[in-house]
């Protein structure tokens, strides 16, 4: 049996066509059903529906044999005990740092908002910059309206949520994309069944960025 691991939302969204493409089609619909286990058309491999941030921790510990993450939560996991021999090229953003519109030059010692401290903290350390870390769940952007922290360090995509909440990017932290973990000893133990379902997804990926390089030259 092979355990994989997924976040519902965007990574699940964007992750489908590419586990299509390696032969694996989900039996549920994970934004329909309250199914957290989720059976395939493959009788040896199943999905277990996971917030973000858990998916590495259930890797880990072997409770799925591989996972999808973000970059980003990776990064704030520490990456002990999982392999990451793919990027997925999904879910692709950027973390940066952002300020209020006017208020682009950070005191000294900032206080910075995030719910990325590990990426944070590395972040103003490789400036030799001191900051105070904020640690929130969500809604980052609030931080500076209303005077609970000088910037702050989340994701961004079109630019839309940034541009809404009058902040604009005063820092590039690092780019984001979704990558293939592996539980080591999954790796060993089930060697044959997990190198052929990383080709095939290897295979996916390659096919599906060939296909956006051939659309790109065609417009
Ligand atoms: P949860 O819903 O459990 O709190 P989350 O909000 O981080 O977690 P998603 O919004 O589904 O979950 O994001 C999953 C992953 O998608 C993130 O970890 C990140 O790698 C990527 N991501 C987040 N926001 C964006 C975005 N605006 N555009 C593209 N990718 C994104
Ligand atoms: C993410 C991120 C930003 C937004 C950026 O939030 O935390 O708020 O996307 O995307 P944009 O640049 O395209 O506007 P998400 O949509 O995942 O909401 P959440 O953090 O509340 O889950």
């Amino acid at each position: 049996m092979l355990t994989i691991a997924i976040s519902k939302g965007r990574i699940y969204r964007e992750a489908l066509p590419l586990l299509d493409a390696a032969g694996i089609r989900p039996n549920d619909d994970p934004d329909t059903s309250r199914k957290l286990l989720l059976d395939t058309n493959l009788a040896d491999v199943r999905l277990l529906v996971l917030r973000a941030r858990d998916v590495p921790t259930f890797v880990e510990h072997g409770a799925a044999d591989a996972g999808i993450a973000g970059k980003d939560v990776l990064l704030e996991h520490g990456g002990g005990g999982l392999y990451e021999p793919l990027d997925l090229g999904i879910a692709r953003c950027r973390m940066v740092v952002a300020a209020r519109r006017g208020c682009e030059s950070l005191p000294r010692r900032p206080r910075v908002a995030t719910k990325y401290v590990v990426s944070t903290r590395r972040y103003f350390a490789q400036k030799s910059v001191q900051a105070e870390i904020i640690e929130l769940y969500g809604s980052m952007e609030l931080a500076p309206l209303v005077g609970l922290a000088d910037c702050i360090v989340d994701l961004v995509d079109t630019g839309g949520t940034l541009a809404a909440n009058d902040l604009v990017e005063v820092g590039d932290v690092c780019p984001i994309s979704s990558r293939l973990v592996v539980n080591r000893a999954s790796m060993k133990m089930k060697h044959e069944r997990m190198k052929a379902f990383i080709d095939s997804l290897a295979d996916a990926v390659s096919n599906v960025s060939a296909q956006g390089a051939g659309r790109a030259r065609a417009s």
